[in-house]
């Protein structure tokens, strides 16, 4: 049995901290406003020419070192962003050639706030099928770079910064409990896609362009199809919410994580929740959170973490750790 294990995690953010009241100043908000319908504070936001890639590097480093490797025993690194540097090449060959790495393989995955759910099963499936040993997990993103900052319906809502995962495949012994990733659950569905998109790309209109969204609509699927994802991954794995150590979900909204624990009748001290000083950062939002919980000695080795997002497309999923 080849289990995909957790050998460390690390992140990085920005060092520009903007606060409600500071947005308030540029556009018709409020701070009291903000933190009631979405629990924000505040976000960080990327320096003038500090790029997607450079938070992912900052981020794999830190990961690197919490698991006391170096990029040489790596040889798969993928990027869940939404934000890459250029159009192409993708950001992870840009963080493998900022890491020295030469050997191995590396690619982006595109699936906006799910991005990084859907990395970990991906790599976790790569481990398991022996296309790799060790990969690098990162989600990163440079978000607020979407952001029409005359819109107040949206430019209070994202961050931007970056969070690492190294995954390690293990033989496990027979007598050897489960341990590593125990069941994963993947989600989409593109009906949905003008709820929240991004009304750019090189083959539209050869911008970038800026993020639109139906935030009610959003707001109406998305406890609904957290829940189910997250119920989904339990029944796979034979444990029930009364397992859980640890709910680490997606940090778009407070009122929505909120709503998503009650629904699965969690505790409120067992859900991690950076929302508020975070704001959403897409892809990178959960590996953030889990940065968070681990550094300060919430996430224990042996602890049952579920990690969890729903975003863009609409996708969603769950993924299932003993840590
Ligand atoms: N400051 C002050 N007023 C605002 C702001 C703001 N930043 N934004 C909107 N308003 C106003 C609106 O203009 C509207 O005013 P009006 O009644 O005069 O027209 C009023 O507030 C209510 O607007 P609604 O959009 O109906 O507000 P709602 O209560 O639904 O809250 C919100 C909006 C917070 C976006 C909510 O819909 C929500 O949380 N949706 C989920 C969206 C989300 O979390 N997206 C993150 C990305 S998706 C993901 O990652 C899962």
């Amino acid at each position: 049995r080849i289990r995909s294990i957790v050998r460390g995690v690390g992140s990085y953010l920005p060092q520009r901290v903007l606060t409600n009241d500071e947005l308030a100043k540029t556009v018709d908000t409020s701070d009291e406003w903000i933190q009631q319908r979405v629990g924000i504070k505040e976000r960080h936001i990327a320096a003038e020419g500090e790029f997607t890639s450079d938070l992912a590097v900052a981020a794999a480093r830190a990961a690197l070192d919490n698991a006391g490797l170096t990029p040489d025993d790596i040889d798969l690194i993928i990027v869940a962003t939404t934000t890459p540097d250029y159009t192409f090449p993708a950001a992870a060959t840009l963080v493998q050639m900022k890491l020295g790495m030469r050997h191995g393989f590396a690619f982006d995955l595109q699936a906006v706030c799910s991005g990084f759910v859907y990395a970990v099963t991906t790599a976790d499936s790569h481990i398991k099928n022996g296309l790799a040993r060790r990969v690098l997990v990162i989600g990163a993103e440079t978000f607020t770079r979407l952001l029409d900052w005359t819109d107040r319906t949206t430019c209070v809502l994202f961050g931007d910064g970056a969070g690492a995962m190294i995954l390690e495949g293990v033989e496990l012994a027979e007598d050897e409990p489960e341990r590593g990733i125990l069941a994963s659950a993947l989600r989409s569905d593109g009906q949905h896609w003008d709820k929240l998109y991004v009304d750019g790309g090189p083959s539209s209109t050869g911008t970038a362009g800026h993020v639109h969204m139906q935030g009610p609509e959003v707001f109406r699927h998305a406890v609904g199809k957290i829940t189910d994802v997250v119920y989904a991954t339990l029944e796979k794995s034979g444990y029930t919410v009364a397992d859980l150590d640890w709910f680490v979900p997606h940090q778009a909204n407070k009122r929505i994580i909120d709503g998503a624990g009650a629904k699965l009748g969690l505790p409120t001290e067992k859900v991690v929740t950076t929302v508020d000083i975070h704001a959403n950062t897409s892809a990178a939002s959960v590996p953030l959170a889990l940065s968070v919980a681990v550094a300060d000695g919430r996430i224990k080795p042996g602890d049952l973490v579920m990690l969890e997002a729903m975003g863009g497309g609409f996708t969603w999923g769950a993924s299932l750790i003993r840590w």
